[in-house]
């Protein structure tokens, strides 16, 4: 890895949260994130504005985007998968929105109810929109390596849907391994594809921790060029529409890689742990960070 700086995305109150069986009220998810605000992360993924029908857990977005306090220097972006989403964002002051599309058909028709060529028309849409209120629009491809439903992914397939929300006006499209079945070899070879169709500042890296390989697939994307790293607090969560997903990396065992690589992410170790504590006990889930279980103090 040449660069000596990773920008870490937090995606724990969106992505860890939306898979949480128990409720968790909007007070807590404001502390949660008012807490990371505190660490030094740069951009935290607050909310999803998608269809409460589908996702209950995030049916309180208008409450947690209005509520938490934002600071200056902090993107805090909201997932929106269609006009109605985008409309309710931008009422509550959103700066900044995530569209998703799915390299694998399965799921693109599990998790937002229609094809990908369709997605893909329906971001259009939410795109032209964002553009006209000066929204910044950043980019998801779920399934790059692996679908729940249709198997093995081709890099081919990735490199067409993440070439269209770049041409859409993505500024960044995070590649997200949503099950967490990417292995070193099958990430290297998708990133290789991608890399002749953009550059790495274009793309993040989205891994979610079921087979135990994010750190590795994590490393082979630094290797390659990328800088920018999804992640979630104490690896909280998973998606709700692909079966037996874990959550994301976990951002402490992240930045613990990272600070031990000498790479800096102006992140407070520290200070991420006491967040990721305050919501497994909320939770009362055993915390899915090793780094937190081995660093947390009473
Ligand atoms: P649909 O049922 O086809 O849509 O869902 P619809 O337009 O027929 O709407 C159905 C109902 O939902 C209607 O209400 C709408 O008003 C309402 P009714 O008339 O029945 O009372 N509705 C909404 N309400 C609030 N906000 C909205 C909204 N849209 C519709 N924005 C839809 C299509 C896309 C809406 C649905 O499939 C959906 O919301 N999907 C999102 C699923 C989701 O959130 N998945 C997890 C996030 S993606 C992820 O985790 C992957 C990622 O982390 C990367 C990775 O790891 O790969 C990003
Ligand atoms: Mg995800």
């Amino acid at each position: 890895n040449s660069s000596n700086h990773v920008r870490i995305v937090e995606v724990g109150p969106r992505d860890g949260l939306q898979n949480e069986p128990v409720h968790v009220p909007t007070n807590v998810k404001i502390n949660l994130i008012n807490k990371l605000s505190e660490t030094g992360l740069q951009t935290i993924e607050v909310t999803s504005f998608v269809s409460p029908k589908w996702v209950p857990q995030m049916a309180d977005n208008t409450k947690v985007f209005s509520g938490i306090l934002r600071k200056k220097n902090i993107s805090y972006p909201v997932l929106v998968p269609n006009k109605q989403g985008l409309e309710s964002a931008i009422s509550v002051g959103a700066e900044e929105v995530a569209v998703f599309a799915s390299a694998s058909e399965g799921f693109s028709r599990k998790n937002t109810n229609c094809s990908t060529q369709e997605g893909l028309k329906r971001i259009r849409e939410v795109v032209d929109e964002a553009k006209k209120n000066n929204l910044k629009i950043r980019g998801y491809v779920s399934c790059v390596v692996g679908c729940p439903y249709d198997g093995h992914v081709k890099p081919n397939e990735v490199s067409k849907v993440t070439e269209a929300l770049l041409d859409l006006g993505c500024y960044e499209i995070s590649l997200g391994d949503t099950i967490g079945v990417g292995t070193k070899q099958s990430t290297h070879k998708m990133i290789k594809d991608l890399l002749t169709i953009t550059s790495p500042e274009k793309l993040a890296i989205h891994c979610h921790d079921t087979y135990g390989q994010a750190l590795v697939n994590i490393c082979t994307a630094l290797d390659l060029g990328i800088t920018v790293v999804d992640s979630s607090v104490s690896g909280l969560g998973g998606c709700p529409y692909a079966r037996g997903a874990t959550g994301n990396v976990a951002t402490e065992d992240l930045i613990y890689m990272l600070h031990g690589m000498g790479v800096e992410t102006g992140v407070d170790l520290k200070k991420v742990v006491e967040a990721g504590h305050y919501i497994s006990e909320f939770i009362k889930k055993p915390n899915a960070s090793r780094v937190n279980n081995a660093l947390y103090t009473k």
